[in-house]
């Protein structure tokens, strides 16, 4: 006789092989927990119901009790002979507490079961996750804040475009992840609909009540469709699809900084306690952190594709291939809040090399498109005013200049229209504070631009 839980229909017992091969136990006692808290409503509901007596609720729900404080402490002990969680947890009940611990599974299927474990670990994880943006936010927000008024280059093509603020780049991320905790609030409402009482697809015989269980377990409400239910795993890849672009925000901002820390840049320093040394040169301090976040984020883009891909084809409803979801969604939120945990105590850490920002925003012919404005504010066509100006540029660049170098009988040759005044004009920190328009660099839009951050992380506190 096969000695499985499932075992009554078998003459032989699975083989060693197949049984290591499909235990997915080292795995899902990450849900450990959340089964236990999972079972408890179902039981609580089979007893509301009738369908189990007091006498027969009050034992499961104290072996159940039991079995989460051995969780808890770490002596419950997690064998691959058990499949998985599901099965290992209900193989301790009936242990504890007798035959009768075998009714817990009365009205639903570990297809059913595992769905409902997956969300409320995610329900946790997405508050976890959502505290952790607010955090980033707030520091983002505090580091712009702090230096309002320090002018950096801003680089197109990696190129020396036009000076900015490095409040108004930071808060640049802070649109990006605002962005990001928009999504996973938008994501949760879908998410949040208890799959229990599907079954194994069809639903169930048992007069069961899926609006108490969803209820207490704080859904919205349960699944429409049980079909649909035990074999929707669009949750999770809408989740990685979230984390995947948030990481790829994480990863942007590290290469920034990455670059931004070379001595060539030399814009800003890491904290030395986010750097590491080399075993063979001295002199290294290198920005692992931000290497592994680019690095984890490739990962998680994997995880992301792994998860389309195991859907793809897949007949309805249920099939084991769904197993596989865990790991790669477990994998990813980890690497995914480590990251987010690890890039703002950079970003808080950093310090910024104020003059070299400040020379950096000055070079290159940084305001060459402020000086062409000039020329279009005196009535020059734009596009004539760009080709003077790009004249002056390359005359400037032949003579090693600044084209705050340039004297004015020099400016006079390209056109007549420009005046003294044009160094006023040219001036990084005025050329910075004329951006004046609704989202632009000024300090001045930089500061509403705070205000209204500051007012979004207000409204999202818990
Ligand atoms: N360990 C399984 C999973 O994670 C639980 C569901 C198993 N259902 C089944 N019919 N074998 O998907």
């Amino acid at each position: 006789m096969n000695i499985k839980p499932w075992g009554g229909r078998f003459k032989k017992n699975i083989d060693k092989d197949a049984e290591a091969f499909s235990a997915s136990i080292s795995i899902d006692k990450e849900l450990a927990l959340y089964d236990i808290k999972g079972s408890l409503a179902h039981i609580d509901m089979l007893n509301k119901q009738g369908i189990l007596s007091n006498d027969e609720y009050i034992t499961i729900k104290d072996g159940l009790l039991k079995i989460e404080s051995e969780i808890k402490t770490g002596s419950f002990v997690y064998t691959e002979a058990d499949e998985d969680i599901h099965m290992a947890i209900e193989k301790r009940l009936i242990s504890l507490v007798g035959p009768v611990g075998g009714k817990i599974h009365t009205a639903r299927s570990r297809n059913d079961q595992v769905v409902l474990d997956v969300k409320l670990y995610l329900k946790d994880k997405i508050q976890d996750i959502k505290q952790l943006l607010l955090t980033l936010l707030e520091t983002i927000i505090d580091k712009a804040e702090k230096h309002i008024d320090i002018v950096m280059p801003g680089y197109t093509h990696l190129q020396i475009a036009q000076p900015i603020l490095f409040a108004h780049y930071m808060l640049a991320y802070f649109e990006m992840f605002k962005r990001d905790y928009l999504r996973l609030l938008d994501a949760f409402k879908r998410l949040n609909y208890c799959p229990l009482g599907a079954a194994a697809l069809a639903g169930t015989n048992f007069d069961i009540n899926r609006f108490y269980v969803s209820n207490k377990l704080d859904f919205i409400a349960p699944t429409t469709n049980s079909i649909d239910t035990v074999s929707d795993r669009d949750f999770i890849i809408e989740l990685l699809s979230i984390i995947s672009i948030s990481m790829m925000h994480l990863s942007r901002l590290s290469e920034d900084l990455i670059i931004y820390s070379t001595s060539e840049f030399s814009l800003i320093t890491l904290s030395d306690e986010f750097t590491t040394g080399s075993s063979i040169m001295p002199q290294k301090k290198n920005p692992d952190m931000l290497e592994l976040t680019r690095g984890k984020c490739g990962i998680i883009y994997g995880h992301l594709m792994s998860l389309l891909t195991l859907l793809k084809g897949l007949p309805l409803s249920y099939n084991r291939d769904l197993q596989e979801d865990k790991k790669p969604l477990f994998e990813s939120i980890k690497d995914y809040m480590n990251s987010l945990v690890i890039i703002r105590k950079i970003v808080d850490t950093m310090e910024l090399n104020k003059a070299k920002m400040e020379t950096s925003a000055k070079s290159n012919f940084s305001t060459a498109t402020d000086l062409a404005d000039y020329l279009t504010f005196k009535g020059l066509p734009f596009r004539e005013s760009h080709r003077v100006v790009g004249a002056i540029v390359l005359y400037a660049s032949e003579n090693k200049k600044e084209l705050t170098d340039i004297t004015l009988d020099e400016y006079k040759k390209f056109s007549e229209l420009i005046d003294s005044d044009v160094y006023e004009y040219i001036d990084v920190y005025n050329s910075v504070n004329r951006k004046k328009a609704y989202g632009g660099t000024s300090k001045k839009s930089v500061e509403e631009q705070i205000k209204a951050g500051r007012i979004f992380l207000k409204e999202n506190e818990e």
